[in-house]
C-alpha cells in the first residue's frame, strides 16, 4: 500500500518534472484554475491536510505550481531545473561534489546534529571554501548557518531543517520521509524563485544557490545570501530615534516595492520581526517562503473581511472578483502593529510628532494605503533631514555659548543621556550648531558640546554633550561652552 502511494508519488513528481524539461509552463489562468478547483484559495486547504498521501502528493504539485508561476517570471540563465532536472549537477553554478567530510566539520563546530542537510553545497564553486561556519538559527522550515566566502563576504546559508516542525509533521501525517524533504526543499527553491524576482535594496540579497541530487533520488538544495543580525525588539526600543525611523522606513519602502511588485501585489503571510533582518541598520525581509501573491478572491463585499486579533476592516469586492487592495492592506496593518507602535512615537523630536500621530492613526485605521503612507514618512524625512523641524527662528540659544577654538574637553566620565549613540555618554544627532545648543539649553547637566567626526545614516552630526568644563588642547576640535559656566577663578 505504502509503496504503491509512493509510486504515485514519484510518478506525479515525475510528470511534473517532465513538464520543466518541456517547459511546457503552466500558464497563471490554468494555475489559477487548478487551484480553484481544489479550494485551495477558499480557504479549505487545512481540510484537504489529513493523513492520505494523495494529499502529499497534492502539496508537491501545488508548491512546484508555484515554483513555475515565480520562475516564468524569472528570465535568468541561471534558473533552478530549467536545464535539465535529472542532471542538476550539471546546470548548477558549477560542479558539485559531495564534500563529505565537510559534514564532520559543521556537525563540530555547531556542536549539533545538523542531519543530512546541505553537505554537498560547498563544493559548487563559486561557494567553495566557505570558512567559519556557525549555526545561526532554526525555524518551521529551515536551518540557517553563516559562514564567509573566500573573498571575505560574510553568508547565510539556508537549508532544509530535518528537524523542523515541517519535515516532522509531514513524516507523521504520511510516513514518506524522502517525499516530506522534497516538500521542504521547494519551499526553498520558491524562495530562491522569489528572491531572484524581487529585487529591492529592503528584500535580501541572493548571492546564489547550490544544489545537487534529482528530484528522484533526492534533492539537497542550499539558499546562499546576504548576512544580516536579528530584529531585537528591546535592543531596538533603546536606539536612537533616528534609527528606529530609518527601520520603519525601510519596511515602508519595502512594502510599497512588494504592492507594486513584479509579480503583482505581493502578502508577506507570516508577518513577524523574526521574519526580518537588520544589515547596515537597514531592515530587510529574510523569509520568503511564505508569502502569496494572489489576492482574496470574492463575489459580494462581505466576502473581503481582513481580519486581525483586536480589530477587522471591512473591504470592497472589486467588478474583478479580488478583494480590493487586500494583500497591500493586510501587510501595511502588520507593519502598523508590529512595527510603528513600537519604535515610531517614543522620544520623537517634538516638532515631527504631529506628523507621526497622524501616519500612526492613518495606518492604524487603514485610511492611507502603501503610496500615501510612503509619502508621509518621506516628508517626515525631508524635515528632519533638513533640521527644519528644529529651526526656530524667533530663537537663538547659541549666543549663549562661547566658542573655544582648538580645544575639546577633557576625556573624563560624564553624564549620560537616553537614547544616546554612546552607551557611556550623552552623544546624539543634530542638524547643526543651532540644534545643538537648544539640546544643550534643554538639558540641565550640559555645560559644553562638540562636534565629533562621526554622521549618522541621514548625515547629521554626531555631538557628544558634556558636563565638563575643562578644557584641552586639540587642534581639530572646536568647544562650545555655555556663558554661565564660565566663571572668574576665585
Ligand atoms: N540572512 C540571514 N542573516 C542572518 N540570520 C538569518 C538570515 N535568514 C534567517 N536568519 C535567522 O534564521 C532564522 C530562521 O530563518 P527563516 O525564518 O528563513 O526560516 P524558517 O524555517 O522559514 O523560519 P520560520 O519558522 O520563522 O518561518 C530566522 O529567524 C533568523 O533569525
Ligand atoms: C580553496 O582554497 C584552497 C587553499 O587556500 C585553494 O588552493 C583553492 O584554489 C580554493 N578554491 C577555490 C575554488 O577558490
Ligand atoms: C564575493 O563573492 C560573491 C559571490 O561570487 C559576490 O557576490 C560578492 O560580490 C563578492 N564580494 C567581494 C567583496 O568581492
Ligand atoms: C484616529 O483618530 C480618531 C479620531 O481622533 C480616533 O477615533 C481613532 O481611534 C484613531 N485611530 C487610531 C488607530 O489611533
Ligand atoms: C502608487 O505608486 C505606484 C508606483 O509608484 C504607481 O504605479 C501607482 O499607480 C500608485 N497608486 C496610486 C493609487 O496612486
Ligand atoms: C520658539 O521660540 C519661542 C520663544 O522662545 C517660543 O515661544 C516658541 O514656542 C518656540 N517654538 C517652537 C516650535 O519651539
Ligand atoms: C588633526 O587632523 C589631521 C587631519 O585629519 C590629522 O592628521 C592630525 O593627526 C589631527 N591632530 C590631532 C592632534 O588629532
Amino acid at each position: 500500500m505504502t509503496r504503491k502511494l509512493h509510486i504515485a508519488a514519484a510518478s506525479a513528481a515525475l510528470i511534473v518534472t517532465s513538464a520543466l524539461v518541456l517547459l511546457k509552463l503552466p500558464t497563471s489562468s490554468d494555475w489559477r484554475r487548478a487551484v480553484a478547483e481544489r479550494g485551495w484559495a477558499s480557504g479549505q486547504h487545512e481540510s484537504l491536510f489529513n493523513s492520505r498521501p494523495r494529499e502529499l502528493v497534492d502539496e508537491i504539485e501545488e508548491r512546484v505550481a508555484e515554483i513555475i508561476r515565480y520562475q516564468e517570471a524569472v528570465r535568468r540563465p541561471q534558473t533552478v531545473f530549467v536545464s535539465d532536472p535529472y542532471h542538476v549537477r550539471d546546470s548548477a553554478l558549477g560542479r558539485s561534489e559531495i564534500a563529505g567530510d565537510v559534514s564532520g566539520v559543521l556537525w563540530e563546530r555547531t556542536g549539533r546534529v545538523v542531519g543530512n542537510l546541505l553537505i554537498g553545497t560547498v563544493g559548487c564553486s563559486e561557494f567553495r571554501n566557505i570558512t567559519g561556519i556557525e549555526f545561526l538559527g532554526s525555524g518551521y522550515t529551515k536551518t540557517v548557518l553563516k559562514g564567509t566566502l573566500q573573498n571575505g563576504t560574510a553568508i547565510a546559508l539556508k537549508a532544509v531543517n530535518s528537524q523542523g516542525d515541517e519535515v516532522m509533521r509531514c513524516i507523521q501525517r504520511y510516513g514518506q520521509t524522502r517525499d516530506c524533504y522534497r516538500l521542504a526543499a521547494f519551499k526553498i527553491i520558491k524562495e530562491i524563485s522569489l528572491l531572484q524576482k524581487l529585487q529591492h535594496p529592503n528584500i535580501i540579497q541572493l548571492y546564489g544557490q547550490c544544489y545537487y541530487g534529482s528530484l528522484e533520488d533526492g534533492l539537497v538544495i542550499t539558499a546562499v545570501m546576504e548576512l544580516g543580525s536579528p530584529v531585537e525588539m528591546i535592543q531596538l526600543l533603546q536606539t536612537p530615534w533616528e534609527e528606529r525611523f530609518r527601520i520603519c522606513l525601510s519596511l515602508v519602502k519595502l512594502l510599497h516595492y512588494l504592492a507594486h511588485s513584479p509579480l503583482g501585489s505581493v502578502l508577506l503571510l507570516d508577518f513577524q520581526p523574526r521574519q526580518f533582518v537588520i544589515v547596515d541598520g537597514e531592515l530587510k525581509v529574510t523569509d520568503l517562503d511564505d508569502v502569496s501573491t494572489e489576492e482574496l478572491s470574492c463575489k459580494a463585499d462581505s466576502d473581503c473581511v481582513l481580519e486581525f486579533p483586536t480589530r477587522n476592516f471591512n473591504l470592497r469586492c472589486t467588478a474583478e472578483g479580488r478583494c480590493h487592495k487586500i494583500n497591500e492592506k493586510r501587510n501595511l496593518y502588520n507593519a502598523f502593529r508590529f512595527f510603528f507602535t513600537y519604535l515610531l512615537p517614543y522620544s520623537a523630536p517634538s516638532a515631527l510628532r504631529p506628523l507621526l500621530c497622524e501616519i500612526m492613526n492613518a495606518t492604524g485605521d487603514l485610511r492611507y494605503g502603501i503610496n500615501k503612507t510612503l509619502e508621509a514618512f518621506e516628508e517626515v524625512l525631508y524635515l528632519y533631514k533638513s533640521g527644519l523641524h528644529h529651526i526656530n527662528l524667533s530663537q537663538s540659544w547659541l549666543e549663549d555659548y562661547k566658542i573655544f577654538e582648538g580645544f575639546r574637553i577633557q576625556d573624563n566620565s560624564d553624564y549620560k543621556c537616553w537614547p544616546s549613540y554612546n552607551h557611556r555618554g550623552c552623544l546624539l544627532s543634530v542638524h547643526n550648531r543651532e540644534e545643538a545648543a537648544a539640546i544643550c539649553h534643554s538639558q540641565q547637566q550640559c555645560q559644553s558640546f562638540i562636534f565629533t567626526q562621526q554622521t549618522t545614516w541621514l548625515g547629521r552630526y554626531l555631538v557628544s554633550f558634556r558636563s565638563s568644563t575643562e578644557l584641552v588642547l586639540d587642534v581639530n576640535s572646536t568647544v562650545y561652552m555655555k556663558s554661565s559656566s564660565l566663571r572668574a577663578p576665585m
